[in-house]
């Protein structure tokens, strides 16, 4: 094929886009026809080639369910959940940063106190406290924040990846900042562990010889009125994988070393900075 046939199949493609009423819509679907031609053309995309894509796109879809999105999977893997959290937050300049909200959040977690443990079921792991202060961007402290936070247990799995095994609300819990600003939160240490790698997008990455693991975090949803929500993890600086997780999820910002406070807890300090809406 030549390059002019290509350029006038091209042309001719996004012709029948210039009708469309919806602006963003014609932007979006323009923008992907322009990028896959491209691509196409680049990697010479042979017809069996084609059909492997399709197959493995077939497959993604048959492998998602009620608590399965393998497509979602598939864009963590790739860097483009990171990428698209990237685009959408633009948080201002000292803001906490965000990352990816990952598949094993479930809405409705238990309300805890300040400094009560998240940890219900029996577990062998390293008993931490994550302590700090939710602020806006000039410092005053945003009384009433909520930080909805959840993580996995020491064998390595979200209590909604074991039902009957862990009790539903191990290991998450909705805590309040107090008048103060501050948040008080026990667990136990994170541990790293692999993403569901049984489908497709797990596939995908034995195929190129990459690791399916993230390192040890807690994940956290901070929300108060007048602000941008933020949902973001706490990082374990001692942890294996933060130079090689397998979403991408990382941000140098976000990494904590636990330490023994003056009360002998492993302990870490996470101050929150939200911007306004
Ligand atoms: C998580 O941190 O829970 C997660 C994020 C992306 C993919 C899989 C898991
Ligand atoms: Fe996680």
């Amino acid at each position: 094929m030549t390059e002019k046939a290509h350029a006038e199949l091209l042309d001719e493609v996004l012709s029948r886009y210039t009708e469309s009423p919806n602006p963003r819509l014609r932007e979006i679907t323009e923008a992907a026809i322009r990028h896959l031609h491209a691509f196409v053309e680049e990697v010479d995309l042979q017809r069996d080639e084609w059909f492997a894509g399709i197959q493995f796109l077939t497959a993604a879809g048959q492998k998602c369910d009620d608590t399965r999105q393998e497509f979602i999977l598939l864009s963590d893997t790739l860097g483009v959940s990171t990428l698209v959290e990237m685009v959408t937050h633009d948080g201002t300049e000292g803001s906490t940063e965000n990352t990816v909200l990952g598949p094993f959040y479930v809405p409705g977690s238990p309300a805890r106190a300040k400094g009560e443990s998240m940890l219900v079921d029996p577990d062998d792991g390293d008993r931490v406290v994550i302590r700090g202060t939710v602020t806006d961007i000039d410092g005053n402290p945003i009384a009433g924040a909520t930080l909805d936070c959840w993580q996995n247990a020491t064998a390595g799995f979200y209590a909604v990846q074991q039902p009957g095994v862990q009790s539903a609300d191990n290991l998450r819990g909705v805590y309040t900042a107090d008048t103060d600003g501050t948040y008080e939160i026990r667990t136990v240490r994170p541990v790293p562990y692999p993403i569901p790698s049984d489908g497709p997008a797990g596939d995908l990455l034995k195929a190129h010889g990459r690791r399916w693991m993230r390192p040890g975090h807690t994940h956290m949803w901070v929300r108060a009125d007048g602000y941008k929500e933020l949902i973001t993890h706490v990082f374990d600086e001692q942890s294996d994988y933060l130079r090689e997780d397998a979403v991408f999820g990382v941000r140098d910002s976000l990494i904590r070393k636990f330490r023994p406070d003056e009360d002998g807890e492993l302990a870490t300090t996470f101050d929150i900075t939200l911007d306004r809406a």
